[in-house]
């Protein structure tokens, strides 16, 4: 019986395989998505957003140290890898194996992780990375010890995000704690990427 419904999990998964050319600027990217699958196995809005953005404010991430959290099939860390050789592409479960061949067909030399928010740092980073991150609640608390554990004073957090009230309500007040926004760039009505920089609690 499990025999059978893997198979036909496994059907259904191939069915639903597609690849997408996506365009910024002058780069095309090809891009894997198993939509169905999991809910980071297509590229989102915001994803596509946050790319767009560092495409074009290279500044932000040339050079530097970078995590992307909850990386779905792999876009941001894709576009990060074009100006720094230091990115690591991290998410948990099968969209993993997503972004690992997306980042293979399109030459890159992001590194993928197996990461879930409520484990242990895998090192500081100069910049943190994260598209349509904020939307359950139960991952609010673990999300910003994610944030915590990987960054220090000084570490930036570009985040692209869609409007949705009850984040709004209990997900930003706990970065207040110990992050500053630095930038807010409205995208369209509902998006905006916000540039946080970790700053020192006072005492
Ligand atoms: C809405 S998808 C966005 C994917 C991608 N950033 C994009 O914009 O296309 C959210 C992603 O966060 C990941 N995620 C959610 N909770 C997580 C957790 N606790 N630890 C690690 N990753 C998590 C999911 O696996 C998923 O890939």
């Amino acid at each position: 019986m499990n025999e059978l419904l893997s198979q036909l999990h496994k059907e259904r998964m191939d069915r639903t395989e597609k690849f997408r050319n996506i365009v910024i600027d002058n780069h095309i990217f090809e891009i894997l998505e198993k939509p169905g699958a999991a809910v980071g196995s297509k590229l989102w809005i915001g994803g596509e957003e946050l790319s767009i953005f560092l495409h074009r404010n290279p500044e932000l991430i040339q050079g530097k140290s970078i995590l992307e959290l909850g990386a779905g099939v792999g876009l941001v860390s894709i576009v990060c890898s074009l100006f720094s050789d230091r990115v690591i592409c991290s998410d948990k479960g099968e969209v993993l194996e997503i972004a690992r061949e997306n980042i293979r067909r399109n030459r890159n030399s992001a590194q993928v992780l197996e990461y879930g928010w409520s484990e242990n740092s895998v090192g500081i980073f100069d910049v943190i990375v994260g598209s349509d991150i904020v939307y359950y609640d139960h991952d609010f608390v673990p999300l910003y010890q994610a944030l915590m554990a990987n960054s220090r004073v000084g570490t930036i957090f570009i985040l692209s995000y869609r409007d949705r009230l009850y984040s709004m309500l209990d997900f930003f007040p706990l970065l207040k704690n110990d992050f500053v926004v630095r930038e807010e760039r409205k995208i369209t009505n509902e998006s905006y990427v916000y540039i946080y920089e970790r700053v020192g609690r006072e005492t």
